[in-house]
């Protein structure tokens, strides 16, 4: 229910976290930032045209924290307990779901107490965000942490334009049926509108899901839902791959103290011949580890020499207490340390390892830096690192070697694909990429920068939201393919038009 007395919303965003960063001064006191993500770049203007509000969990347990603003944003905090911390956000999400949706990279750990506490904090964002919707409102719920709030608002605010991105992959059924609740989650998405997902693999993987576990009918990209006691109603369940901020990306990269940045980093690096970059949360997804063991096994064998090449790596906390987090990260620091203990030299450093987050300027300097940027995932919904690389660099050079596991592959044909199991074929793209001559850098990356710019993170909130709006009208027929690759393009089918 909507709470009388309150101002009400006709835009609501619900995601885990909310866009923001807080920092602690030296009286105490924390002050909020807001978080410089594409999603919130994308979301500011719907949001300031609607005067919008965002619900979501500021990102620390047992912080109690009143609705407030920032840049003119309207900010409504969910608190979260020690134990819905540990229950929800590290366990069930990022011990059952996370690992479960990457194609089981690490073991999935089920436990009724994490679902159960699943099903409790879902039903809190769900909550909070009727209680801020406006009769009719739009209400727009993100990712993996909350594939239950669409269920939950449909049956508690019929009214609701309801909407669901999912920004990781949505696993194959034979992976997803291991899951002991995986019907509540396939019926909690379908209480959307449109269900989004990054890759064409995604949607259909949902699909056949819908087909296995329900007896709803499907007709890509509609399933028909019959709930008892409610309507029938058309859920859409299709792709739309997510980009990032590319006009503001390049716009960093211009800026002369940008550029003096990254003149800077290479001269720290002692100025070797080919930088290469590597950023990534430290995650098990990422495939850090078969990138260093590539770049171990080249300077091993002599076709690189740490003179004349760096590795900066980048490796951002994640998820510091979840078990498979913490032996990943001795592994990786293992790794790096006998690397550099066997090949770097008193001058020349092997890697250059970074666990830290930084801020986007420096990000934006370390990739006009590099000459080569290494994604190795083994499995990732998107990535959005390479599409930032991308987007920055203006200048048409440096070169993208690519996981074919991520959904950037979809859609950067023109970066160096790697199947990242097979460190020979890692080590062989290194060193084309190495060995590229400058034309060809150039006419690659300026075929990728064109699919960035063309397809960024605007367009696909208002692809996005416009396919709601269509939806909900139930104008199937205005839903046709929207600025989607070729090879990603849906053709709906008539028969679902009236
Ligand atoms: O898209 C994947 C995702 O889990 C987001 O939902 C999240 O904001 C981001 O990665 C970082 O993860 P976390 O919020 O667990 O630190």
């Amino acid at each position: 229910m909507a709470n009388p007395g309150t101002t009400l919303h006709d835009f609501v965003v619900v995601s885990n976290r909310l866009p923001v960063d807080h920092s602690i001064a030296d009286d105490g006191s924390t002050t909020w930032t807001r978080s410089p993500g594409g999603l919130v770049a994308a979301l500011e203007p719907v949001m300031r045209d609607t005067a919008g509000v965002w619900v979501g969990w500021v990102g620390r347990p047992d912080v109690e924290i009143a609705p407030f603003e920032i840049d003119g944003m309207q900010l409504v905090p969910i608190a979260l307990s020690e134990l819905d911390h540990e229950h929800y956000y590290e366990g069930f999400c990022n011990d059952t779901l996370w690992p479960l949706y990457h194609d089981v990279i690490a073991p999935p750990a089920y436990h009724r107490v994490w679902w159960e506490r699943y099903v409790a904090v879902n039903q809190r964002f769900a909550d909070a965000a009727a209680a801020e919707a406006a009769e009719g409102a739009t209400v727009w719920v993100h990712d993996y942490q909350l594939q239950l709030v669409p269920r939950m608002l449909r049956e508690s605010r019929p009214d609701l334009t309801i909407g669901f991105f999912d920004h990781i992959p949505f696993p194959p059924y034979g992976i997803f049926a291991q899951l002991p609740w995986r019907t509540q989650i396939v019926e909690g998405l379908l209480g959307a509108d449109v269900i989004g997902f990054q890759r064409v693999a995604d949607a259909g993987n949902f699909s056949r899901a819908v087909r296995r576990l329900t007896a709803h009918p499907t007709k890509t990209p509609a399933i028909e839902v019959s709930w008892p006691g409610q309507p029938t109603r058309t859920v859409i369940a299709r792709p739309f791959p997510i980009s990032v901020d590319a006009a503001g990306f390049e716009t960093l990269a211009r800026r002369a103290d940008v550029q003096a940045r990254a003149k800077q980093i290479r001269e720290d690096l002692g100025n070797p011949r080919t930088v290469m970059l590597g950023v990534d949360r430290l995650d098990y997804t990422k495939g850090i580890g078969h990138r260093l063991k590539a770049f171990g096994e080249l300077l091993a064998e002599k076709r690189v020499d740490v003179e004349s090449i760096t590795l900066v790596q980048v490796a951002s906390p994640s998820r510091e207490r979840v078990e498979a987090y913490v032996h990943l990260r001795d592994e990786i620091e293992l790794t790096v340390g006998r690397i550099n203990g066997d090949f770097s030299t008193i001058s020349h450093t092997a890697i250059s390892y970074h666990h830290h987050g930084y801020p986007r300027e420096e990000m934006v300097a370390l990739y006009l830096a590099a000459d080569i940027l290494l994604v190795t995932a083994l499995r990732d919904g998107m990535n959005l690192v390479a599409k930032e690389y991308v987007a920055s660099r203006f200048d048409e050079d440096g070169v993208l070697v690519l996981s074919e596991f991520t959904g950037a592959s979809d859609e950067l044909k023109r970066a160096l694909l790697v199947n990242p199991h097979d460190i020979d074929g890692v080590k062989d793209a290194i060193v084309a990429a190495i060995r590229m001559p400058a034309r060809e850098r150039s006419a690659r990356m300026r075929a990728m920068r064109k699919r960035v710019i063309e397809n960024d993170v605007n367009r696909w909130s208002s692809n996005f939201l416009h396919t709601l709006e269509q939806a909900r009208a139930g104008r199937y027929d205005r839903i046709a393919p929207q600025h989607l690759p070729e090879e990603l393009e849906w053709t709906i089918d008539r028969r679902w038009s009236n």
